[in-house]
């Protein structure tokens, strides 16, 4: 993918996540506390949007069944079921933009 912009960091305030896309993938960028983190959007289990679920912590949990991932790895946190991981990208933020890089 390389090194792609996706928005401003004004344009997510801390404890809120926002779907953008990135090189025809649908990525979700979560702000915690002031730090990005970045994974796919998709849910593994079916396909739901990460970004209409819920944010704690670090952790979204999945609108649909309940999966919970790690924000800040994409890693599968508990689900009944075993599901993939999702993919998670390095943020960098420069000059209040918000950079993606696979
Ligand atoms: S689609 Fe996300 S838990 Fe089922």
């Amino acid at each position: 993918m390389g090194k792609i912009i996706v928005g401003k960091t004004t344009d997510i305030p801390p404890g809120k996540m926002q779907k953008v896309a990135a090189d025809g993938k649908e990525v979700l960028v979560i702000n915690i506390d002031g730090n990005f983190y970045a994974m796919n959007d998709t849910c593994t289990h079916a396909g739901a949007s990460l970004s209409e679920g819920s944010l704690e912590g670090h952790v979204v949990t999945c609108g649909w069944h309940g999966a919970k991932f790690d924000c800040k790895t994409g890693n599968l946190s508990a689900f009944p079921a075993k599901i993939k991981d999702l993919q998670s990208y390095k943020v960098t933020v420069e000059s209040g933009n918000i950079f993606l890089e696979a």
